[in-house]
């Protein structure tokens, strides 16, 4: 059914808010957007909505797919059109008798006065990074006693500035003349908000880098300043309400329930800005030290479906994040995993135990993985000559085909998901249906262990017990020392200094100790040196968390293969655990040393550490049993809490494979 455009209709629902005349004011008012991205894009619709009957709008730029998370013109139908025609056509869906003057080129010198003429308001949507162009629009706005306003999104908030005629212009407000590019981007910042109320929540600082000329954004900053953009604009177009005009301005931070208003009367001059900018200044220049992930670059020989497998595989989970395991591109469907182990230098790893449960994970994670591209990932461990010898290496031959039912896996979204927190969770038991989803994960085989409730002391002591061996044993010292990766929150071969559970001044104290053992030794014959970590990194997680567990199986693990389909049921429980809305933490090292002892086998040279883990195995076996103490594959804890922001992450795909040429 075809229906006539009639505008009293269309915008009948503003009356209330509007009286009739205002309406038909703002029918006649002209505003003027540059740029029709991150906040301009919504600015033209929202104040199309609001019955505003002409624009001047102009944008050079055409959307792409990293503008999807906030632009509101940024959809597959719109993917590489010119934002200009994308989003005229949005706004004229809405209204199709708006009057719009279209500039398809960036606004300078020689086109801003056209820009503006006939314009009653300037709308500031210009790229953060546009501060030139910024500067030209706002003095020229000065010149013609045009109102111009920014609403910059922030964080989750919005910070408002409005430049109204006869009062502080941007030029006086922010002092930008003259200053070097990075400068002015500094003091806009600041400038634009005072507050800083989004400081606190920046989770990723390696993510602001005004060099690379990028930054994050949310959408609800993008709604959130449209809203309070146009309010203003309504406001200065009626004539009434209170506009704070700069040297006021406002920010409203959502995530912080905060609304702040500010009152710098010389703008940037201020003594309270000057100090904002040089804390400004030392920040960003610290964030852009930082260096963000790589993404993995493309490979030839493979096939692209399959190097999506490989490069969603990669977060598998390995001891120490070693990532055991190397791909051989033998074909664009077929690739060939060599499989290795660090136990010739690693005390946890005797016999390359942890790195087969490792690569079993990998294993599991590859054949969720390949659900994702509709394959179908037939694995077959290949015999090697020396299978016999201590140090072989497992090669297993990886064949994919099309998958029969395309339906991806329900736990491919838990691959990367999947992190390790090793801080304090909440004591908040397990509910039934998760822990019936966890005991279900491991499948045929296995089982869990529960101990939850006030066995989480007696688990929380043996830890403590445990970490006694661990920091005082001198084989384990290099692999404490050579695992951490330290002033950094992602590390692609390591554990970032921020995920091992201390605080600060533990992190700091950990980086002096660990340059030699006669300091780490000093600190703990002399110091109580492993008072600190044992309470913060065992005894305190150990009893707060919803339960520990321990994957068992049905017989003693003794192959690698058995090893091997341990570290699958490890896998699918932690992945379970992630979907489950749960954090987890591995506490391995007493499962291995018990096993040490059990088994007889020497892994240290001080009859201390060996007469503790002793103890350590008869209190495991206490706990849990000694049948199942021998069957035991996994132990660890899970509870609700939040996800580290601090984690490792991994080597990029093109250092983990082998070769990309033909074998
Ligand atoms: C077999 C195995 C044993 C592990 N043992 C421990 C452990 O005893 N303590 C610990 O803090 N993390 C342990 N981890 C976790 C790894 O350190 C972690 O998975 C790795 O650093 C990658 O980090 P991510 O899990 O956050 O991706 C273990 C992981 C695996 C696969």
């Amino acid at each position: 059914m075809s229906m006539r455009f009639d505008y009293a209709t269309a915008f009948s629902r503003n009356i209330g808010w509007l009286t009739p005349t205002e309406q038909a004011l703002l029918r006649g008012r002209r505003i003027a957007i540059a740029g029709l991205g991150g906040v301009g894009g919504a600015h033209l619709l929202t104040l199309t909505r609001l019955g505003i009957g002409a624009f001047t709008i102009a944008d050079f730029d055409h959307f792409e797919l990293h503008n999807f998370n906030r632009q509101v013109g940024a959809t597959l139908p719109n993917l590489q059109r010119p934002k200009l025609d994308a989003m005229a056509e949005a706004a004229r869906n809405i209204n199709p008798e708006l009057d719009l003057r279209l500039f398809a080129e960036a606004i300078g010198s020689d086109n801003i006065e056209r820009f503006l003429d006939d314009v009653d308001i300037y709308v500031d949507s210009l790229d953060f990074f546009a501060v030139e162009a910024r500067r030209q629009v706002f003095a020229a706005c000065a010149r013609r006693g045009i109102p111009a306003i920014t609403a910059a999104p922030l964080g989750m908030g919005t910070a408002v500035l409005t430049f109204l005629p006869g009062r502080m212009s941007f030029e006086e407000y922010f002092g930008l003349e003259g200053k070097p590019e990075r400068e002015q981007l500094a003091r806009f910042l600041i400038g634009l908000s005072p507050a800083m109320l989004q400081r606190g929540y920046l989770v990723d600082p390696s993510a602001v880098n005004f060099i690379e000329r990028r930054g994050p954004s949310t959408p609800m900053a993008c709604d959130l300043a449209t809203g309070a953009l146009a309010s203003d604009v309504l406001k200065i177009l009626l004539g009434r309400g209170k506009v704070y005009a700069a040297p006021w301005g406002t920010h409203f931070d959502a995530y912080r329930n905060k609304l702040v208003h500010t009152w710098r009367p010389g703008g940037n001059r201020h003594p309270l800005q000057r100090l904002a900018l040089m804390v400004a200044r030392r920040i960003l220049s610290r964030s852009e030290k930082l260096s963000r992930p790589e993404r993995s670059a493309p490979l030839p020989v493979l096939d692209t479906r399959v190097q999506c497998v490989l490069d969603l595989g990669r977060w598998a989970p390995s001891g120490d994040n070693t990532q055991p395991w190397r791909f051989e591109a033998v074909g664009p469907l077929e690739v060939i995993v060599h499989g290795c182990d660090t136990r010739d230098h690693v005390i946890y790893d005797l016999f390359g135990r942890a790195s087969q449960l490792a690569l079993g994970g990998l294993l599991e994670t590859l054949d969720i993985a390949a659900s994702g591209e509709g394959l179908r990932c037939s694995c077959e461990r290949l015999a090697n000559v020396d299978d016999t010898s201590p140090d072989w290496h497992p090669l297993f031959r990886l064949q994919f085909s099309e998958a029969a039912d395309d339906t991806p896996h329900p736990l491919l979204r838990s691959i990367e998901a999947r992190c390790t927190q090793r801080r304090m969770m909440q004591r908040t038991p397990l509910d039934a249906r998760r822990k019936a989803a966890l005991d279900a994960s491991v499948g045929a085989g296995f089982s869990v262990i529960w101990l939850e409730g006030e066995q989480r002391s007696a688990v929380a002591k043996l830890l403590f017990r445990n970490a006694h061996v661990r920091l005082t044993t001198p084989e384990a010292y290099p692999v404490h020392r050579d695992i951490i990766e330290y002033g950094v929150q992602y590390s692609e071969d390591r554990l970032p200094d921020r995920a091992v559970g201390l605080d600060p001044i533990g992190v700091a104290l950990m980086k002096w100790a660990m340059r030699s053992w006669e300091r780490v030794n000093f600190l703990n014959t002399y110091c109580a040196g492993t008072w600190l970590p044992r309470i913060q990194l065992d005894w305190l997680p150990g009893l707060f968390c919803a339960a520990h567990f321990m994957i068992v199986a049905d017989t003693p693990p003794r192959t690698l293969d058995d090893r091997l389909a341990a570290g699958r049921a490890m896998q699918r429980f932690w992945l379970t655990a992630t979907q489950l809305g749960l954090q987890f933490q591995p506490e391995m090292t007493p499962l291995i040393f018990a096993s040490y002892i059990r088994e007889g086998i020497p892994f240290t040279g001080k009859q201390a550490s060996v007469d503790s883990a002793r103890w350590l195995a008869g209190e495991f076996e206490r706990l849990l049993g000694a049948d199942a103490a021998a069957r035991g594959v996994y132990f660890g804890r899970v509870g609700f809490g939040s996800v580290p922001q601090s984690r490792s992450t991994r080597l990029p795909l093109a250092k983990l494979v082998l070769n990309t040429t033909s074998a």
